[in-house]
């Protein structure tokens, strides 16, 4: 559960002050999948970044599993979000001198898992995104689709409640756009993470269960979308 609260953020550049986030308040129940919308410059990466803990709002509280995470040290959020969150880039951020199965193991090294145990898991996230064969490749012989996918098998590899993920498409064709798509929808209906999702691709909207639209820093809109409602009334 994601529950923010009057949330602003005001970037400050000498003495200029761009008021990114204005004071909007949200609540993402466990096991959605959220699409997050709106127009470039609306502030979607800004909120997005808040609730992975990789900014400090200026106003406003974030709940994340009744954990009021605007409060914590520099070190319990690096906790915090190793235990609990999965982060995916826009441009995948892999570590180039690493092979795949290491960089999908690195956030379970960093948990203080065994290296036996974490690249175990690696290995056994990179079969359910379709890389099994790659373990040993480094990330330039991979394509973009394929390194993204990557990227999101380094997201679920500590079994995270809530996957994040800033435009993960944004470099990716169509048919690479659809599988990671796919991906995140078998993700969030088998494990029933909850995944949040920023996107301006408008076919895009038929994965999410929900989508939120933010404008110039506030809530726009925030509605269900006809194949939630329609798997809702049907018990699923
Ligand atoms: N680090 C920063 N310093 C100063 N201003 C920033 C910073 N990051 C974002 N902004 C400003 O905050 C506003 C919101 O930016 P943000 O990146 O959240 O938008 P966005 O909705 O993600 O846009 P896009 O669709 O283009 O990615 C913009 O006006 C942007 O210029
Ligand atoms: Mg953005």
């Amino acid at each position: 559960m994601i529950e923010v609260s009057g949330l602003k953020k005001i970037y400050r550049l000498g003495n200029v002050e761009v008021e990114a986030l204005k004071g909007i308040s949200i609540s993402i129940q466990r096991g959605e999948f959220v699409g997050i919308m709106g127009p470039s410059g609306s502030g979607k990466s800004t909120l997005l970044h808040q609730m992975a803990l990789l900014d400090m709002p200026s106003a406003g509280t974030i709940l994340i599993n009744t954990t009021d995470v605007s409060h914590l040290s520099d070190e319990e959020r690096t906790n915090f979000r190793l235990m609990n969150l999965g982060y995916v880039f826009q441009d995948y951020a892999l570590v180039s001198e690493l092979n795949v199965q290491e960089n999908v193991a690195l956030p379970a090294i960093m948990q203080g898992r065994s290296l036996a145990d974490s690249y175990a898991a690696a290995a056994s996230v990179l079969e359910k995104v379709g890389l099994a064969g790659r373990l040993n490749h480094l990330v330039y012989e991979l394509s973009g689709g394929e390194q993204q996918r990557v990227s999101i098998a380094r997201a679920l590899v500590n079994k995270p409640s809530i996957v994040l993920a800033d435009e993960p498409c944004a470099n990716l064709d169509t048919e690479n756009s659809w599988i990671v798509l796919e991906l995140f929808r078998a993700v969030n209906r088998d494990l029933g993470q909850t995944i949040v999702m920023v996107s301006h691709e408008p076919w895009h909207q038929e994965f999410f269960d929900r989508i939120i639209f933010i404008r110039d820093g506030l809530l726009d809109k925030d509605r269900m979308t006809r194949e939630h409602k329609e798997r809702t009334d049907e018990g699923l």
